[in-house]
């Protein structure tokens, strides 16, 4: 028997993907108007968040140059770290590379084979990955329904009494843009005993007290276990941290291998954040937030969106009519993304608006009109 074919398993599942609709090539070209990205407040080109970064490059240079461990004292991941803690009302933070690479190296150093993950069916796919990567028993439940996961809490505890649990919810979800249910989700989790790791890496920056997330908002804070978030989004830079007990942090600080074994993020990276995080504390991001609460409220009333966050999923067919959607709208020079397969579950292909602070309200318009007029599908 010959040996198998990289390149014929290659082309076949090039070919199943054209077939579903759902091959990608990256873009060559950029509509003006973007409604894909999550520069939810316009910072990441804030002249005062470009100039920080700019004087940490004369600084440091490009690079952090090794890991953590090993680089040497970098002032700006530490500053960043200690106004991320203050921000999150929690003891201490710890950065990582980027969003993503925070829960894989987060989950696998808090449980292993002998625990179990319930993670709800449509999370991101760092939360997925990170529960992969730490061999626990893996459990999915419907993101809303309270009652599946008080019945997957009772029955985890039931069959592995002395195993730990961990439960992993996104505050505001990536794609649906729904905010989760926090209140009985830590009511749940405290009875079982739990810990709860929540991402709010959409929901940084544009809700609750100084922007500091969801959970702050609904005065939760102190009941949630690891707060995770991302520098990518709202933050306008790049990186992930999560906050918790000082304790906590020093145990992943040993054992999270995405945190020990890469390059940390660019020390320009940690000081434009560093900025971004001063601007959103202030009344300057006061004033975003209403005007990105203007603006999810303008397009709730020209839209049939009933989101309240600036995520507003317009679902589509199949993922061919996603595509073809979001190809017209770039006619007309507005970026937005069709999502498909695997992102999210097969048919729910979607067209993903992502609301800024810095859309215009004739933008918002513009998008509006331009999504009545597509063909239904
Ligand atoms: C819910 C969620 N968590 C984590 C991440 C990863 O963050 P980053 O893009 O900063 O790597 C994303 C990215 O889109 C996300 O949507």
């Amino acid at each position: 028997m010959g040996a198998p074919s990289f390149l014929n398993e290659i082309d076949s599942r090039k070919a199943e993907r054209h077939q579903q609709g759902r091959d990608r090539s990256l873009p060559q070209n950029s509509a003006p108007i973007s409604f894909s990205d999550n520069d939810y407040l316009g910072l990441a080109k804030h002249p005062a968040v470009l100039l920080s970064a700019q004087e940490a490059i004369k600084k440091h240079g490009t690079s952090a140059r090794a890991a953590r461990l090993l680089a040497g004292l970098c002032p700006e991941h530490q500053s960043l770290e200690s106004a991320l803690a203050l921000w999150k009302q929690s003891e201490r933070a710890l950065l990582f590379a980027s969003g993503y690479l925070t829960p894989l190296g987060v989950i696998p150093a808090l449980v292993g084979p002998s625990d179990t993950i319930l993670l709800e069916r449509n999370a991101h796919a760092c939360l997925f990955d990170g529960a992969k990567l730490s061999e626990a028993r893996l459990r999915l439940f419907p993101r809303q329904d309270m009652s599946a996961l008080r019945q997957m809490l009772d029955s985890t505890r039931k069959v592995n009494p002395t195993g730990k649990i961990l439960l992993v919810v996104e505050s505001l979800h990536s794609m649906d843009g729904d905010f989760a249910p926090l209140e009985e989700i830590i009511r749940l989790k405290s009875e079982a005993g739990a810990w709860l790791l929540l991402d709010e890496a959409h929901a940084g920056g544009i809700c609750g007290p100084e922007g500091s997330g969801r959970a702050a908002e609904l005065g939760l804070t102190s009941a949630i276990d690891l707060q995770m978030g991302t520098l990518g989004k709202a933050l306008g830079s790049a990186g992930g941290f999560i906050a918790g007990q000082a304790k906590i942090i020093d145990h992943l600080l040993n054992e999270a291998r995405t945190f020990l074994f890469g390059t940390a993020l660019p020390p320009a990276s940690a000081r434009a954040a560093l900025t971004a995080l001063s601007i959103i504390r202030s009344t300057e991001g006061e004033h975003l937030r209403q005007t990105l609460r203007k603006n999810i409220t303008l397009f709730r009333s020209e839209s049939t969106s009933t989101q309240l966050g600036p995520i507003h999923p317009i679902l589509c067919t199949t993922n061919s009519d996603a595509t073809a959607s979001s190809k017209i709208l770039k006619d007309q020079g507005l970026e937005v993304p069709a999502i498909r397969t695997p992102t999210v579950p097969t048919g729910t292909a979607r067209l993903r608006i992502s609301l800024s602070a810095r859309h215009s309200e004739s933008e918002i318009g513009l998008l509006a009109e331009s999504l009545k007029a597509l063909p239904k599908s």
